[in-house]
């Protein structure tokens, strides 16, 4: 799909290191496989910025919609009232991927742009870990 090539291309511009395998499934065997474990996407430096910026205003201690908070490691896997919004390894099962490639998120403002979708699938393609 050219929307997918699009992301990938921005993703190589921003994350130009050793990402190459991270396409959809085979990053599962890849990361299995990889006993260095050397992930391409921190969450602490690079994702909570992400939610924090976007998504903390409705998803957080303050304001949780549907009781989901985004403001920690342990609120995004947590998920919300009617369950898991991140399934580890699993971005297109994920409703959080779903939620903002598909525009209803974030609810108000700027949708998210490709690189970030992209680096936040990448996480969770490489297991949505603590990192
Ligand atoms: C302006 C407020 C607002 C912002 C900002 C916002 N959300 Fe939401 N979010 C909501 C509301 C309200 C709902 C519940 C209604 C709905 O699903 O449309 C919701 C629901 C969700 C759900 C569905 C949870 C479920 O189990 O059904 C996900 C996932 C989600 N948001 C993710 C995000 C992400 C990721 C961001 C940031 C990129 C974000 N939201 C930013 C208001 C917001």
């Amino acid at each position: 799909m050219l929307l997918r090539a699009d992301v990938f291309s921005a993703l190589a511009v921003t994350v130009g290191f050793g990402l190459t395998i991270h396409a959809g499934a085979d990053v599962r065997s890849a990361s299995s496989s990889d006993e260095t474990s050397s992930h391409a996407v921190s969450f602490a430096d690079q994702i909570a910025p992400i939610l924090e910026a976007r998504c903390s205003e409705c998803h957080s201690a303050e304001s949780s919609e549907l009781g989901l908070r985004l403001d920690s490691y342990e609120g995004v896997m947590a998920g919300s009232d009617y369950g898991t919004v991140v399934e580890a390894g699993d971005p297109d099962g994920s409703l959080l991927i779903e939620m903002i490639e598909s525009g209803d998120m974030p609810e108000d403002g700027d949708p998210v742009p490709a690189d970030e979708i992209e680096l936040i699938r990448t996480w969770i393609a490489e297991g949505a870990e603590n990192n």
